[in-house]
């Protein structure tokens, strides 16, 4: 049984986590395999919302298991919030959440020093989420300092190194700045040492387990966080994550062979969002954004921040579908563009006065390119209630076809608001 990947192919909050909770029912195991806490993934049953940012949604499901793969960087504290949370509103969590023992661990010290980065970037910070994610994953790059949930386990290793560690990392935050908070290996060991008290039912070699389900022939979902156009490769650098957002992050981020990966679906909003800095070039800095913002309620699920507004970017997601290997894509949100007397798609760009068909993912060269338009007519029906593709506005219609022929991918579903029910299938 081929294994199903769902991933944004914009700068992230497509509404993942709705299309991978819609398609979790039909699926033995959920996997995260990039990423940390920084994700923000809500799911809407009814009058319940969940919002999820490090397990992956399938925890919502008790006869799905759900994996936190290696490739994760992981906040104890964060991991035991989300577990308790989800405890009290009568979900049920046990051993069918599992934590790879290989994923690494972040410190305090992480979110210090990401705080002191961010401090004295001044114009050019990359506006992170503030979790600790950059700096862990540099860790782990660097070898030397990094400690993986396994070593959290062994009380009498993990004291020792914090004392080899946590003086380092002192000096290097005194020498960012002088107001460094500063930190004591033994305290945050038994602190640590009681987190890994909750984690401990929890570790195990997910490799090892992910293999065997294969095997076993168990049908697997792999849930991408963060938004292709963070990939920490072929994202807009500097602005991105520190991990790999693409499918290709599942080999390395999982231990599953991409050929077991056999079908992609790529999910876009109707318009385009992007929390924190960088490029952005159809971004709406008016009155048309701000509409879109309100409706769309447009603010970060990790960090409560506005999230930045434009139009949708068919360059852009031409180059993401392409990069992930995407077989389909999902429109999601596309009754917010209701009301709008026009709505525009960006076909291509012009940068010094050449026409630009391709995504410059380097930011810098991304920067000097403005988008170039096709203009559509709008509607005004409120799409919330409708439920087959045949009901839409024709507009809304001629909209999504158009998305779909400058995408050059067939549509799998088109969302028209959060709950499960808003979601209509779209025979292409
Ligand atoms: P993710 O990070 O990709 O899972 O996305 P987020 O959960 O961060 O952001 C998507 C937001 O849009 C959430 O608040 C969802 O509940 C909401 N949402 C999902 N689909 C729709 C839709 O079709 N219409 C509207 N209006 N909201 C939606
Ligand atoms: P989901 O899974 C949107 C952004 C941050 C920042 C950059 C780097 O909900 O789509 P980081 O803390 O990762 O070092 O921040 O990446 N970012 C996201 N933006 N959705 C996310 O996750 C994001 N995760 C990180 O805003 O610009
Ligand atoms: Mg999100």
């Amino acid at each position: 049984m081929p294994a199903t990947c769902v991933v944004g192919l914009q700068w992230g909050d497509e509404a993942k986590g709705k299309i991978t909770d819609l398609l979790g029912d039909g699926f033995e195991y959920v996997v995260r395999y990039n990423g940390g806490a920084n994700a923000g993934h809500t799911i809407v049953w009814g009058d319940r919302t969940f919002k999820l940012s490090l397990l992956p949604t399938g925890v919502l499901k008790p006869h799905v298991t759900s994996v936190i793969g290696n490739g994760l960087v992981v906040n104890p504290v964060r991991f035991i919030e989300e577990v308790d949370q989800l405890t009290k509103a009568g979900v049920s969590v046990g051993k069918n959440l599992v934590l790879s023992d290989h994923a690494h661990v972040i410190f305090p010290y992480h979110m210090e020093e990401e705080r002191l980065a961010e401090a004295e970037s001044g114009d050019g910070k990359i506006g992170t989420t503030g979790r600790g994610i950059g700096p862990c994953y540099q860790d782990k790059v660097g070898r030397r300092h990094a400690i993986r949930v396994g070593e959290l386990l062994n009380a009498e290793h993990l004291r020792l190194r914090l004392r080899q560690i946590v003086p380092i990392k002192n000096r290097m935050l005194k020498a960012m700045h002088d107001s460094a908070k500063q930190f004591d290996a033994d305290t945050l060991a038994e602190e640590y040492l009681g987190y890994a008290k909750h984690l401990a039912p929890h570790v195990g070699d997910t490799v090892q387990l992910l293999h065997t389900a294969l095997k076993q022939n168990k049908n697997m979902l792999f849930e991408a966080a963060q938004g292709s156009l963070l990939d920490v490769d072929h994202g807009t650098y500097p602005y991105v994550t520190s991990s790999s957002s693409l499918p290709s992050g599942i080999w390395a981020g999982s231990g599953v062979p991409s050929r077991n990966v056999g079908r992609i679906i790529g999910v876009v909003k109707a318009y385009t969002t992007r929390v924190g800095g960088g490029p952005f070039p159809t971004e709406l800095n008016n009155d048309t954004g701000e509409r879109i913002r309100k409706i769309g309620r447009e603010y970060g699920t990790v960090t409560g921040r506005p999230r930045r507004v434009g139009w949708f970017d068919a360059v852009a997601v031409r180059y993401t579908a392409a990069l992930a290997g995407a077989d389909e894509i999902s429109v999601m949100l596309l009754d917010v563009l209701s009301g709008l007397p026009e709505v525009k798609l960006c076909t291509h760009y012009e940068c010094d006065g050449q026409r630009v068909d391709h995504f410059p993912s380097d930011a810098h060269a991304l920067e000097r390119c403005t988008p170039v338009y096709e203009t559509l007519a709008g509607w005004n029906e409120n799409l919330t209630g409708i439920r087959t593709y045949a009901e839409l506005p024709a507009a809304a219609r001629n909209y999504v076809e158009r998305i779909r022929e400058l995408v050059e991918l067939p549509i799998f579903v088109v969302s028209v608001g959060p709950d499960r029910a808003q979601t209509i299938p779209v025979g292409n």
